[in-house]
């Protein structure tokens, strides 16, 4: 029988310290089998330096245009608890903070949290996470998974269960800010093959669409080695979402197309962006 995991209402510092003392012991029993597990591919992708390489376009200057327009439309109070949910280098969690929020940006990939790490300060910090685990509980005022932060999983499952620990997360009067693609637009403009040549890298790059997921195979040469790396990301249209989020307990209130906030539209939009509170369960 596996001992009860005790969660307080309250923020740990890290997140063995969300695991009460008697189960210690199992959860390093588990971080030990997870650590012979084979590594997911979005384990290794971002992890990468040359993920941040392949994706430079998604820079600050972007991260800044959405979340000007984000905090215009929820104008969250000057007390707001804010978290970014698989923050990558923290570009949203950095602005967020100069904006003078308190924000806590969660990621798995050790290499981007210890680069988002030096810009920590009393009212920002990072941890390395796993979203599909319990984090704080009743503690955020908004949570927000921006840029396809999502999606990742083998399991509609996987993903109930994550949505579940964004939402207990989440005060009882909480936002979670979901930022996915928009995948009518993606599918009808699919490019099968492609190279990108950035920093001197040039990057071949495959695209296609298996069990309704979109296949992105990236293989290059760099310093006289090959590398091959992989995305998996399912293709969700706004009826999933719309599933996941009643299963998890979460109400839609408002989505838009695009970073300006422009409203949906299927064919157009580039992004799907939905706006949830905590449905009453
Ligand atoms: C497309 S990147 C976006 C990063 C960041 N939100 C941004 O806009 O720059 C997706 C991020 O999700 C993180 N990620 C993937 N699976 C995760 C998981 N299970 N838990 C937490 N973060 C995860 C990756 O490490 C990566 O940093």
């Amino acid at each position: 029988m596996l001992p009860k995991i005790t969660i307080k209402d309250q923020p740990s510092t890290n997140t063995c310290r969300t695991v009460d003392q008697n189960s210690n012991c199992l959860y390093l029993r588990l971080k030990i089998f997870r650590l012979f597990m084979p590594k997911k591919w979005f384990q290794n992708w971002f992890n990468s330096p040359y993920y941040h390489i392949l994706y430079q376009q998604r820079n600050d200057e972007e991260a800044e245009f959405f979340i000007d327009n984000l905090c215009a439309y929820l104008k969250p109070g000057a007390n707001s608890r804010l978290l970014d949910i698989a923050c990558g280098r923290g570009r949203h969690s950095n602005y967020l903070n100069k904006k003078g929020y308190d924000v806590t940006g969660i990621d798995l990939s050790f290499s981007s949290i210890k680069y988002a790490q030096q810009f920590e300060n009393s009212k920002l910090r990072f941890f390395v996470h796993d979203m599909r685990y319990l984090f704080y509980i009743n503690y955020f005022d908004f949570a927000f998974n921006l840029f396809t932060s999502f999606g990742y999983f083998e399991t509609e499952k996987d993903h109930v269960n994550s949505l579940k620990t964004f939402r207990k997360s989440l005060k009882k009067d909480g936002l979670l800010i979901l930022d996915y693609f928009n995948r009518e637009k993606i599918l009808k403009h699919l490019t099968q093959q492609e190279t990108k040549t950035i920093d001197g890298i040039d990057f071949y790059i495959s695209k296609n669409i298996v069990n309704d997921k979109i296949v992105k195979s990236i293989s290059f040469e760099h310093k006289n080695k090959d590398y091959a790396f992989k995305e998996e990301v399912s293709s969700f249209s706004f009826a999933d979402f719309e599933r996941m989020f009643k299963k998890s307990g979460f109400e839609i209130v408002n989505y838009f197309g695009d970073y300006s906030l422009q409203p949906f539209d299927e064919c157009k939009s580039d992004r799907l962006i939905f706006i949830c509170k905590k449905a009453d369960v």
